[in-house]
């Protein structure tokens, strides 16, 4: 079987840059994504590339590119399944929210649908590439969803996990530290290794069966979270000793065993991977009865919860132990810079912890909107979405949203947020004027110079 063609269902975070990579270097193949929300496709295939879904630096400029030529966004699944080799799933898999499992384990019904909708509509040979962030075992259950359709149709199932991290999507495709394909079939494995190889050097493409593939991802997700769970923990002992978070950071870091990344304090990790895929983990061990491999790896959520609440708790007692009829500042909203996916954002949480407590908060974030900020909070159920409009809303400006504020809450990293003229921002501001840094961006001493009471993680 030679791969001219291949297609990728769902049109997300992962799919939409994943493909377009793809797409890019390999212009003898064509691509096509396809996903069910055709509002999604329409945006993908918007000719003002500023309106794609996705905001991720260099994005833009790869779709313009190749869109049209050998890149293709539709909603006819059907179609782009049939006429392709090869087939990979990239659809959501958030934690289940009902049932056996409810709050940890993986909901696999997109996949599975998936799974079923190749089976329906596959008339030639496929080779099926999990995309999507699976537990453990889960290709064993669309290969039997696959071999059992009644037809001689074969397909062979393979485990390809995606390591890039939104914000530096594009640079992580380009230059990976390594890719992962697991499978039980040689062919396959190598059909695949090949499509990467047309930018990726072979050394880095590594190839383990289907199990060690899946957990592979969970496992280095579980790893990343907890070295932030872990300075994060450091930064709450560091506030009551009078050591620096930065500093401990730096010092340890550069101990080659332990390594500077990852190890930025902060109001609590986002993102719509951490924490799903350590419930994730938690779930099988637990399933296996594995109780302090459970427990142990469940701490990394709890530490992270935790951070976010220490947050907003620290901010309610500086402000004189109450909130209620304050206004508050948030700049950013995003998990992470350079972003505008929110999903798991701490600012979220924040913003709900504080609401509770009769904050009125106005948001600035260079890439999300103030319905997306409703949707985020209407979706915790915590109060009437009459209510979330009232007490919270999206400013056009930074100036905007902190004029007039008791205090400015930094939830993401955005650099512009370092540039702003923040001698302005304090004479606008009610006074006295707080910081509360959750990111840690802020030059301590230039605030303090310029009249602000400025706290900051772990310092
Ligand atoms: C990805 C992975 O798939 C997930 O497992 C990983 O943990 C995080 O990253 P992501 O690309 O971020 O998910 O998800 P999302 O942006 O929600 O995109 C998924 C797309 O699949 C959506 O556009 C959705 O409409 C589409 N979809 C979902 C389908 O086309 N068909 C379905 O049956 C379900
Ligand atoms: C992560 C993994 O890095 C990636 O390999 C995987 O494919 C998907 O999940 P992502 O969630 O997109 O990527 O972003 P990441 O850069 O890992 O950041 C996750 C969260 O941790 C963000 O909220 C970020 O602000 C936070 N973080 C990161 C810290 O608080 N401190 C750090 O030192 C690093």
């Amino acid at each position: 079987m030679e791969i001219t063609k291949i297609c990728c269902i769902g049109a997300g975070y992962v799919g939409g840059p994943t493909m377009a990579v793809i797409a890019k270097k390999n212009p003898n193949i064509k691509v096509t994504i396809v996903d069910i929300n055709q509002k999604r496709i329409d945006a993908w295939n918007d000719s003002d590339a500023s309106k794609l879904p996705i905001y991720e630096p260099g994005l833009a400029e790869i779709v313009k590119e190749t869109r049209g030529k050998n890149l293709f966004f539709s909603t006819n699944i059907d179609q782009a399944i049939n006429e392709s080799e090869m087939i990979f799933i990239s659809v959501n898999t958030p934690t289940k929210t009902y049932g056996k499992g409810k709050g940890m384990a993986a909901d696999l019904k997109y996949v599975e649908l998936c799974a079923r909708n190749i089976a329906d509509v596959a008339k030639s040979d496929k080779i099926v590439v999990e995309k999507s962030t699976l537990p453990v075992r889960t290709a064993q259950a669309i290969k039997s969803i696959l071999d059992n359709t009644g037809s001689d149709v074969k397909f062979d199932i393979l485990s390809n996990p995606e390591f890039l991290a939104e914000g530096t999507a594009i640079n992580d495709l380009l230059n990976p530290d390594r890719v992962l394909i697991g499978g039980e079939s040689e062919e396959a494995i190598e059909h695949l290794a090949t499509i990467y190889g047309s930018w990726v050097a072979q050394e880095k493409i590594l190839r383990t069966n289907v199990w060690s593939s899946e957990l592979s991802k969970l496992t280095a997700n579980a790893f990343l979270a907890q070295r932030i769970s872990s300075i994060n923990a450091i930064s709450e002992l560091c506030e009551k000793t009078e050591a620096n978070v930065n500093e401990v950071a730096k010092a340890i870091g550069m101990d080659s065993r332990i390594g500077s990344k990852f190890l930025k304090a902060s109001v609590g990790f986002g993102g719509s991977c951490f924490q799903k895929d350590i419930l994730n983990l938690v779930y099988i061990a637990r399933s296996y009865n594995l109780e302090e491999v459970a427990d142990y790896w469940e701490q990394v959520i709890t530490l992270n919860d935790h951070q976010k609440k220490r947050f907003a708790d620290n901010l309610i007692s500086t402000l004189y132990n109450t909130v209620s009829g304050k206004k508050i500042g948030f700049l950013g909203w995003a998990f992470k810079k350079d972003t505008n996916d929110t999903r798991e954002s701490a600012a979220i949480y924040v913003a709900d912890y504080l609401l509770n407590e009769q904050a009125i908060i106005t948001v600035y974030d260079p890439k999300v909107s103030n319905e997306k900020i409703q949707q985020d909070l209407n979706y915790l159920n915590t109060r009437s979405e009459a209510e979330n409009s009232k007490l919270i809303r999206a400013a056009e400006t930074p100036y905007e949203a902190l004029k007039d504020v008791h205090a400015v809450a930094i939830m993401t990293e955005w650099d512009e947020f370092k540039r702003y003229d923040w001698k302005k921002i304090y004479k606008e501001m009610k006074k006295p004027a707080f910081i509360f840094d959750g990111r840690n961006i802020l030059d301590k001493s230039e605030m303090q110079k310029i009249g602000f009471k400025y706290a900051s993680i772990g310092q």
